[in-house]
């Protein structure tokens, strides 16, 4: 497995691919991998030839005061990580071979509606980086397909619009999430919950299957359920930014004509900030 850092060197190594007719599958991660990561590789590895990983903290995703600064940096373990799961590549770039001309002036992508509730609203700006990062990697990779994880359920529905919209050639495949024994969804910043918050932490799931049981069995006062899931997230000392029932398609607020529903879930256990989602057809 090889591990590059320029644009150059990527593409070179990549036209030999091509060359020999191999399919590519890109899997754009931050680093600091752990087991939703690697089921996304190996999902990758099943659909296409020639496997890679990008690693990169992508500044522009990141609002002011958030963990940019503090977000792992562990590629020497994430590289024996993907090294085992059978990755061909990693493509770990600086920021100025993806942004050369500075943040502040590189072109951005908005995409309308799906990124503007939940997430959207909570995190102002953090899809049009999340968009102008997945293009760039999209534009420089030119992967037949690209696997992201269900867990990140409006990044996923997102780049799915994105790539529909602007007409890229890639397939973007959503990967089931990944969970812990008790439930808890793997995630990167897990490792920022301090072992009371860690005990804690597994009620999203808990909260989002009883929710999800309610609507299967029938319920379809959508507000209420998430009024009454948000009081159990708050009884167990979470501070939640929003618990909402979505169109699954859409991500609008569900009405009782939806089939499939989606339930997002984001909150805080002390600075740390977890989300998760289950979808429920009806
Ligand atoms: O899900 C992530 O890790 C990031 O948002 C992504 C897709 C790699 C873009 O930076």
């Amino acid at each position: 497995m090889r591990t590059v850092h320029s644009l150059k060197e990527l593409r070179a190594i990549l036209r030999g691919y091509r060359q020999q007719e191999k399919t590519i599958g890109l899997v754009p991660t931050m680093g600091n991998l752990h087991e939703g990561h690697i089921s996304l590789v190996r999902k990758a590895a099943e659909a296409a030839d020639i496997v890679v990983t990008s690693i990169f903290v992508n500044p522009l995703q990141f609002g002011a005061n958030e963990d940019l600064d503090t977000y792992p940096r562990t590629l020497l373990e994430d590289q024996d990580k993907l090294r085992a799961a059978g990755n061909t590549l990693v493509f770990a770039p600086s920021a100025e071979e993806i942004y050369p001309d500075g943040l502040a002036r590189h072109t951005r992508i908005i995409v309308p509606e799906v990124s503007e509730g939940h997430c959207g609203a909570c995190r102002p700006g953090h899809f049009e980086g999340v968009a102008t990062v997945v293009a760039v990697l999209f534009n420089m990779i030119q992967p037949d397909c690209a696997v992201f994880g269900e867990k990140d359920f409006q990044q996923l529905a997102v780049i799915r619009k994105m790539a529909k919209d602007l007409l890229i050639p890639v397939e973007v495949i959503g990967a089931p999430t990944i969970r812990e024994d008790d439930g808890l969804a793997k995630s990167s910043r897990n490792s920022y919950l301090s072992e009371e918050e860690r005990a804690i932490a597994p009620v999203i799931y808990r909260v989002l299957k009883a929710t999800s049981a309610e609507i299967a069995g029938g319920r379809e006062d959508f507000e209420v359920l998430a009024q009454e899931a948000e009081n159990s997230l708050r009884d167990a000392g979470l501070r939640v930014d929003y618990f909402n029932i979505a169109n699954s398609q859409t991500l609008k607020p569900a009405v009782p004509e939806d089939r499939e529903v989606t339930l997002l879930a984001a909150a805080f256990l002390g600075t740390t900030r977890l989300i998760d989602n289950i979808s429920v057809s009806r």
